[in-house]
């Protein structure tokens, strides 16, 4: 079956549209997808739904013995992928802590979430007795199925049956979606339209859960009067290849961001060197033998491949999770994960790290053993403002900057000044009616990135929009007005450096 998966998934989705077609009704659709999904897979048993409801899970069509009914979001594996709107694969469920053991034969599962433009609807849940059963192709496999069945929903809402919960404005979901008709109520004047930025952070992405932004999308953003003369793609599971060994999946994010720089080098599009640089995703786990999937992508970046981001937030408080996935705790300090991380410095690649505030004393361990190895923080390094530490801005920033501080007095770590769009960071712009203009963002995010500027200084430190990520919260004019607004006070050779020049640096674009 490992062989022949993905074609597996390709049939199963072919047969989830023609079951689903013409159909509106949404427990036959569940009941068919549960169905077809179960009996099509092997080594599963349990596979169904569960359905939002206010603050819980309840129990929708399913194969496989009867469950547990409700579940509340932020609990188990079916409520944490609520919560964080984004998959869980759970290699051992023993392993998991909260796991709601409904069947005691399973050893492993995978939970999906559904997801639509207004936020988390419910999740469609697999278990397997099989220790380890899900990897990644199911994860992928399983998204793009449960996004086949939200999406016919969307496109053929419920006759006969019980509409679906709809999950507008109480959606918890880690990552905002983006409303452009919101969006597109601020309009603004450019300030310093000349200056030139060099945006070092953004992804492209078309999946389900996200939805689609590719080159067309980034360029309506790049072109939308900054002037952008470059930008570094940033890895977020994007393109991985469908077939071939595990750890070399990956690759295909590196190929897909040098064929849109390719695009974009060809000056088809305009003037912005689209990514220009390239930042992928490998898996430091390997341990050194990580060094052939960074050669591969070497390989496979055409001379634009410039480093790893391998993400290590974690948080035992599930309210306060703002990334996609929580990590094992304290991988940075893996024996397996640094004989990983040695490889990069010989190859001459950089690391992009992005983890919670709470996390940082691991960076700062990091950074001094590795002196030679190039570090960037991604966004301002995570000060959380939500769960427990939603409320308690004082007392977070304390923490936070103290160990801001601290890091900078390593000279091999960079920061970015961005991502605080992030729902995350617990600033909740989208809740209002208009989008923020960029006096309000400039307001709200001057004390972080005024410390950040302070302590790395401007020769190690850059804006990144994080787009489409923070997309989620307002317009790309208004976020580099915002970035304007706080370095208003800076000289034209710190703001030459803290738009573009270091950037440029870190990533060796030349
Ligand atoms: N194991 C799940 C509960 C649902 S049953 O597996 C069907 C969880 O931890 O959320």
């Amino acid at each position: 079956m490992t062989a022949n998966k993905p074609e597996l998934y390709r049939d199963l989705s072919r047969q989830l549209s023609a079951l689903l077609a013409g159909e509106g009704d949404l427990i036959a659709n569940a009941a068919n997808t549960a169905a077809l999904i179960y009996h099509g897979l092997p080594d599963l048993n349990w596979a169904g739904f569960y359905f939002r409801d206010g603050a819980e899970l309840v129990l929708g069509p399913f194969q496989g013995k009867p469950a547990c009914v409700r579940i509340p979001i932020g609990e188990g594996v079916c409520g944490t992928a609520a919560a964080s709107a984004a998959t869980v694969l759970v290699r051992d469920v023993h392993e998991f802590p909260g796991h709601i053991a409904c069947d005691l034969d399973s050893r492993s599962e995978l939970v999906v979430p559904l997801v639509d433009a207004g936020g988390v609807l419910g999740v469609f849940d697999l278990d397997s007795p099989v220790l380890a059963r899900f990897d990644e192709i199911d994860r992928e496999g399983c998204e793009r199925l449960v996004g086949l069945f939200v999406e016919h929903r969307r496109r053929f809402p419920g006759e006969g049956g019980q509409p679906m919960p709809s999950a507008a404005q109480t959606a918890i979901s880690s990552h905002l979606p983006v409303r452009q008709d919101w969006l597109d109520q601020r309009r603004e004047e450019i300030i310093e339209p000349d200056l030139a930025i060099v945006d070092p952070h953004h992804h492209l992405v078309d999946r389900p859960e996200t939805g689609r932004y590719l080159l067309p999308e980034l360029l309506a953003d790049v072109g939308s009067g900054h002037n952008v003369t470059a930008t570094v793609y940033l890895e977020w599971l994007s393109m991985y290849r469908a077939t071939g060994p595990d750890e070399l999946r990956p690759v295909g994010e590196i190929e897909f961001a040098n064929g849109i720089a390719a695009m974009a080098a060809s000056g088809t599009y305009g003037k912005p060197r689209v990514c220009a640089g390239i930042v992928g995703y490998a898996d430091l786990m390997l341990g050194a033998s990580v060094e052939k999937v960074l050669e591969a992508m070497i390989a496979a970046g055409g001379g634009r491949f410039r480093g790893i981001r391998f993400i290590t937030a974690t948080h035992p408080d599930q309210a306060a999770w703002g990334s996609l996935i929580n990590r094992p705790s304290g991988l940075l300090m893996d024996g397996r994960v640094r004989d990983g991380f040695a490889r990069l410095a010989p190859l001459g690649l950089s690391f992009d790290a992005w983890m919670y505030h709470t996390q940082l004393r691991e960076l700062v361990d990091l950074a001094r053993a590795f002196p030679e190895t190039q570090i960037v923080l991604d966004h301002v390094g995570g000060p959380i403002g939500l769960g427990r530490y939603a409320g308690k801005r004082a007392e977070t920033f304390a923490e936070w900057s103290a160990r801001i501080r601290e890091l900078a007095g390593c000279p091999n770590v960079h920061i970015k000044l961005g991502g605080l769009g992030m729902r995350m960071f617990g600033f909740n712009v989208h809740t209002s009616e208009l989008p923020p203009s960029s006096e309000e963002l400039a307001a709200a995010w001057r004390p972080y990135i005024e410390t950040c500027i302070t302590a790395f200084g401007p020769e190690r430190a850059m804006f990144e929009s994080n787009f489409p990520v923070d997309k989620g919260s307002c317009g790309y004019a208004v976020l580099w007005n915002a970035f304007k607004r706080i370095a208003a006070g800076c000289s034209a050779a710190e703001k030459a450096a803290l738009f573009g020049a270091t950037a440029a640096k870190f990533y060796r674009l030349g």
